[in-house]
């Protein structure tokens, strides 16, 4: 497991690419409301990511090839959520996931939103989920091992009484999309690599109101929770420097 150090240089490209993605999903989220067609949003990333020059880094991707250059999961979906012909209600909790390559370097960037008015619960999910990623965020600094941002993670969301999703972690990203590591969002804080200026992290905590256990559907994409109870995922692609970690995926 080779971790692949940054250069300056290289960094600086990668914030293009993260700003880029962080607009173009702010375009994602003005868009939000009830009665939108959920495959609008990709019709939206496509013709931004033809403005901006980049690649779509989903469109295509694995095997099956995934269909769509935005992921887009509602509700009880928890990520990797293909846009169709959905279309979205009031209260609904929406986690969007959005990549683009730029210069040959990946951002990767997910948000959850609430569509209108949010149903009891609801905000609490999206607040925590967020809160994760943030606490993550803090522990990353060089020096510290990787655990400890996992731990830090795991901890913030299980306290506050959520699940954390266990078949799906962050990762490095870089020149690919799926770098090593892995960044799992639970765990001890005493395991894996000592971070270093020039790693380059996307933390993506997946969180459940129940229970943390997924299935995927029929289409080959689309994880939901088993228990059909909702979920949310926010992701950032960010930087260890000497001192605090530095977010890429900001406009
Ligand atoms: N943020 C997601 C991930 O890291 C994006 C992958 S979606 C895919 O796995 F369609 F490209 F697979
Ligand atoms: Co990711």
């Amino acid at each position: 497991m080779a971790i692949i150090i940054k250069s300056d240089d290289e960094i600086a490209i990668m914030r293009q690419s993260g700003s880029i993605v962080a607009q173009t999903m702010q375009k994602l989220l003005a868009e939000l409301r009830p009665g939108l067609v959920v495959k609008e949003l990709d019709a939206i990333v496509r013709k931004e990511f033809v403005k901006h020059d980049v690649i779509p880094t989903f469109l295509g991707y694995a095997q099956p090839p995934y269909p769509a250059t935005v992921c887009v999961s509602v509700n009880d979906e928890i990520v990797h959520g293909i846009p169709g012909r959905r279309v979205l209600q009031d209260g609904d909790v929406v986690s969007i996931d959005l990549g683009c390559t730029y210069k040959g370097f990946v951002a990767d960037h997910a948000v959850t939103a609430i569509v209108g008015t949010a149903k009891p619960g609801m905000r609490e999910l999206v607040d925590v989920t967020k809160g994760a990623l943030d606490e993550g965020i803090k522990h990353l600094r060089p020096g510290n091992k990787l655990g400890e941002v996992s731990h830090a993670i795991g901890e913030y969301i299980e306290s506050r009484g959520f699940g954390v999703v266990r078949e799906y972690t962050g990762h490095g990203v870089g020149r690919a999309m799926h770098e090593d590591p892995q960044v799992p969002n639970f765990g001890p804080a005493d395991r894996g690599p000592v971070l270093k200026k020039g790693m380059v992290l996307a933390l993506e905590p997946m969180v459940t109101v129940g229970d943390w256990r997924t299935r995927q559907l029929d289409d080959k994409w689309t994880v939901s929770t088993m228990d059909g109870s909702w979920a949310a995922h926010f992701e950032h692609t960010i930087a260890v420097t000497d001192g605090d970690a530095v977010v890429l995926t900001v406009p």
